[in-house]
């Protein structure tokens, strides 16, 4: 297995001397999707921000594809760790979509028809239906995260952190544009995927991290963490509703670590099956 990103006792203090992060230690895996979670304040964002160079370390290390990132420049790590900012319109700021979405490639030196081949490709992936010379500030929030999207798959990097890429939409769009980040992921690219939101992390990433107050409280399968109430509730969250539903059906046997509708589903079918060959 192919180790994407791994960080070493990684520590952060902003300019003005905030410890924003006090010793991370994590391993995600090519082909990963993982949710980072906690509350606001906790560190996500500034964590993610060093997995390709955007931020560094005031101590520790940080490795991409086993090399120490401390080598690369930000540029150089952004080709193959992509960051779609948390709110797309601190990355949008062409006039047009082909600008924008072209605005990586033209500055790595790619040829103008190779740019517009790729910027058309990147649009079709995103399932954005806009033209190239419609203005990305006029469109609905949905669609500049998929422009914001966009702009960074065009450089096709291997990894893809989103940093909370659901805020603003509503419960159909963000599983829309859940469906087309699976997507991605099926294609072999790693997720990283910033969120608040427990039912998004429970049905689409298969291993949750929860930082609090710029340290991991907890790392491991999305099962596991997201039915831990307890655990769960230090950093003000809730589990799933599927799972509060299945807890209050223990004494039936339901699983009490049932995190998703469809496991819920199978198991009720076969709970009924079952039911009705004892009659
Ligand atoms: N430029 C900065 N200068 C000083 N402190 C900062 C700066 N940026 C962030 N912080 C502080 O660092 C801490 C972590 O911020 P960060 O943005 O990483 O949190 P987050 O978990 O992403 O929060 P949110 O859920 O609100 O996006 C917060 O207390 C924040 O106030
Ligand atoms: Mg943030």
């Amino acid at each position: 297995m192919t180790e994407a990103i791994r960080t070493e006792g990684i520590e952060y203090v902003y300019p003005n001397g905030f410890q924003a992060l006090k010793g991370i230690d994590i391993s995600i895996n090519e082909g990963e999707f993982v949710a980072v979670m906690g509350q606001n304040g906790s560190g996500k964002t500034t964590l993610v921000k060093h997995f390709n160079g955007l931020l560094r370390p005031t101590r520790g290390k940080v490795y991409v594809f086993g090399e120490d990132s401390s080598k690369y420049t930000t540029a150089e790590l952004c080709k193959i760790v992509g960051y779609v900012f948390q709110n797309p319109d601190h990355q949008i700021f062409s006039s047009t979509l082909l600008d924008e979405i072209g605005f990586g490639l033209r500055n790595l030196g790619y040829a103008e028809d190779e740019v517009l081949e790729r910027v058309k490709a990147a649009i079709e992936k995103v399932d954005l239906k806009k033209s190239l010379t419609d203005n990305p500030h006029f469109m609905s929030m949905g669609e500049r995260h998929r422009v914001a999207i966009a702009s960074i798959l065009v450089l096709e990097p291997k990894v893809l952190i989103l940093d909370e890429p659901t805020t603003g939409l509503d419960y159909k769009r963000s599983l829309e544009l859940m469906e087309l980040v699976k997507k991605i992921n099926e294609e072999g690219k790693t997720i990283v995927l910033v969120t608040h939101d427990v039912n998004l992390a429970a049905q689409f990433s298969k291993r949750v991290v929860i930082l609090k107050d710029g340290k991991i409280i907890a790392d491991g399968s999305s099962k596991k963490v997201l039915s831990d109430t307890l655990l769960l509730a230090k950093s003000n969250l809730i589990p799933p509703q599927i799972n509060i539903l299945a807890k209050k059906l223990k004494d039936i046997n339901v699983p009490e670590d049932i995190i998703k509708v469809e496991e819920m589903v199978e198991f009720l079918q076969k709970y009924v099956n079952l039911t009705k060959l004892s009659k």
